[in-house]
This record gives structure tokens, C-alpha cells and sequence, in this order.
């Protein structure tokens, strides 16, 4: 008679112990299921449009280039450049060559993006998306012609000039 309160007291316990139990295996159960249909959307390619405008910088030593109004002197020593190490392989126009055509490369990549690719191609179309579906499209890959950053910098100017008329 003295034992049967104290077992009144425990089932209490018991009981909301085994409920509690049930509650954490519903919200286990219910939280599988949102989480399996939501499974698909991270495995979905990426689509990179080598045409649409990108904001990447690229990877290089180009982080941070702040654009000043189109300054023609620098512009006039970059197309000099443009002509020896560029013509072989681009033209100024939207018609492809051996690389893409480069009217309107100022409007669709950041400066930062331009000047990582003509310093260091080969990095660029190792890492950076938008290079690399370039050279998925076209197969032939941009040649790293050792242009100094300063002349890298005149060549953009060049480009801008090109982008402006
Ligand atoms: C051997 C040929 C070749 C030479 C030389 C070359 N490029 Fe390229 N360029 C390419 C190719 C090909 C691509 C596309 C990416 C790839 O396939 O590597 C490209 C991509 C580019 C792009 C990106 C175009 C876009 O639509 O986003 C720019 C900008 C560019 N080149 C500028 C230059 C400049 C400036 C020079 C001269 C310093 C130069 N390239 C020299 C072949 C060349």
C-alpha cells in the first residue's frame, strides 16, 4: 500500500517521457520529407551565357580598379599593344576570330575581369566560370602574351574607347 502512490507518480513520467519520445520521432519524420524534395535545386547545373553580362572581377592580381573618364593618351599607346599582341586573335567588331569579338567586352565584364585575362588567361580559364565556358565554347585557348600590367591598364582604355564611340 505504501509503494502504490510512489507508482502512481512515476507513470506520469513515463508517459510524458514516451510522448515526447513520439513528438521527436514525428518532427524527425516530418523534416526528411521537405528536406529530400529541396534535394534536386543544389545539384542543378550552373548555366554560364558567355554573351550575357557578368559581374565576376576574375581571379588575378586585379581586385579593385576604380574608372576614371576615358583618358585618349593611354587609349592611343593600349591600341599600339592591341595591334601587336591582340590582332591575331581578336577583332575590334562582334565578329569572332580565333577569340570572341571584343565590341562590347567593357559593357558585359568588369575592368577587374578584362585585365586578369589579358595578365593571366591561363588562371582565368582554369577558375573563373565565365573564361572557362569561353574556352569550353571556343577550344582554343587565350595565349598569355606577358603584357605588363601597365600596358594591360592602356589596353582597357582601349577597349573602353572601343565600347564608346
Ligand atoms: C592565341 C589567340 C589569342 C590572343 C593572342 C589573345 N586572345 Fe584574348 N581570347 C582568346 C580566346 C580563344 C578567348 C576565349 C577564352 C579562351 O578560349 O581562352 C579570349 C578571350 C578574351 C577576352 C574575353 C572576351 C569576352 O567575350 O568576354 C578578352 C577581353 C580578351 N581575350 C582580350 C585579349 C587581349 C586584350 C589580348 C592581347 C593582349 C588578347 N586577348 C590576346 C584568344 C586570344
Amino acid at each position: 500500500m505504501k509503494f502504490s502512490p510512489k507508482k502512481q507518480n512515476y507513470s506520469p513520467i513515463l508517459r510524458s517521457m514516451v510522448l515526447a519520445g513520439v513528438i521527436l520521432l514525428l518532427q524527425a519524420c516530418g523534416s526528411k520529407t521537405p528536406a529530400t524534395d529541396s534535394a534536386p535545386a543544389p545539384e542543378a547545373p550552373v548555366v554560364v551565357d558567355t554573351k550575357a553580362p557578368s559581374d565576376s572581377k576574375g581571379v588575378g592580381k586585379f581586385t579593385d580598379v576604380k574608372l576614371n573618364a576615358i583618358d585618349a593618351s593611354k587609349a592611343d599607346l593600349g591600341k599600339a599593344v592591341f595591334a601587336t599582341k591582340c590582332t591575331t586573335c581578336h577583332k575590334l567588331t562582334a565578329d569572332k576570330f580565333v577569340g570572341p569579338g571584343l565590341l562590347g567586352a567593357t559593357k558585359r565584364r568588369t575592368p577587374e575581369w578584362i585585365l586578369n585575362m589579358i595578365t593571366g588567361p591561363e588562371v582565368m580559364i582554369k577558375t573563373d566560370p565565365v573564361a572557362k565556358k569561353l574556352f569550353e565554347e571556343i577550344l582554343t585557348p587565350m595565349a598569355n602574351q606577358n603584357i605588363a600590367e601597365a600596358d594591360a591598364l592602356n589596353i582597357l582604355e582601349y577597349l573602353r574607347q572601343n565600347d564608346s564611340k
